[in-house]
């Protein structure tokens, strides 16, 4: 996968050099690229950003400088094309010319703007993402970024935009959410998990519950025992306590999550604690 990260702050990026987002980048599993948005000014003080018409406090960023920023890291060279790849939407569909070729599906490029007016970022949205072929991640400062410009590239048959929210608080910009959004995807890629294993029982999983509680050595600390159960070597029961503390915690933690289960996701022994 090739994801562009455009920002005023490149520095922000550097933690993705660390951990498994930065193995997967050296191995090649991931190219990631990030861009000073500066770059593409014309003037002597390397302005992004301007005053709102209609008035109001601060200042929003200017949509000709994000068009030529955007319209260089979407052109970039051809993405790799999936193997036995045939067009996507049938020889005529405009995304299949845009590509250049009819003999490769279109790439998805997703062009994902973060900010806190955005629909909500999720594990389901990751697991989306994480099939796309570029990812184009625009990081706003100030009042954001001025709305012609999701709405242009919104318009553009071979790319989709997302506007999306972390939560409901105020970031100072996108590039925390940039450096959430690329740590969630990039794991799910396929080899950037060293145990894939890891990703089964996580929280925001298709169980749809919270995961249980985990527990290593030593078996006592400071006065607190390990669950008997954890050191009893029977799997059942294991999975059961499990289950449970799951189930526990999620109605605990997350009502919403309890009410949102599918009866296929419950278990005949699973019951109201
Ligand atoms: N930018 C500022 N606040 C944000 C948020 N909550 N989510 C995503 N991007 C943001």
């Amino acid at each position: 996968m090739r994801i562009d990260v455009l920002t005023i702050f490149p520095a922000y990026l550097d933690a993705l050099d660390l951990s498994l987002v930065g193995k997967a980048r050296r191995d090649g599993l991931l190219d990631l690229r990030v861009h000073d948005l500066r770059d593409w000014t014309t003037d002597r003080h390397r302005t992004v950003d301007d005053t709102p018409f209609g008035g109001g406090a601060g200042m929003v960023m200017r949509p000709d400088i994000w068009g030529k920023a955007l319209d260089d890291v979407l052109a970039t060279e051809s993405l790799p094309a999936p193997a036995g790849a045939t067009p996507a939407g049938g020889l005529d569909h405009p995304a299949s010319a845009a590509a250049g070729g009819l003999d490769h599906p279109a790439p998805r490029r997703v062009l994902l703007v973060p900010t806190p007016s955005g629909d909500r970022f999720t594990q389901a949205v990751a697991e989306d993402l994480a099939g796309a072929d570029q990812l184009v991640l625009a990081c706003g400062r100030y009042e954001g970024i001025d709305a012609r410009v999701a709405e242009h590239y919104g318009a553009s048959p071979s790319v989709e935009v997302r506007e999306v929210s972390l939560g409901d608080y105020v970031l100072n910009g996108g590039e925390v959410a940039a450096l959430v959004v690329v740590e969630a995807v990039a794991r799910l890629l396929p080899g950037v998990l060293g145990n894939p294993d890891s990703l089964v029982e996580e929280s925001h999983g298709a169980a749809g519950l919270l995961e249980y509680p985990v527990y290593t050595k030593p078996p006592v600390w400071a006065g607190l025992e390990v669950p008997e159960v954890l050191t009893s070597g029977h799997h059942g029961k294991v999975a059961r306590w499990r289950r449970d503390q799951a189930l526990v915690r999620t109605a605990r933690r997350r009502p919403d999550m309890v009410a949102a289960l599918d009866p296929h996701q419950l278990d005949r022994a699973d019951r109201v604690v």
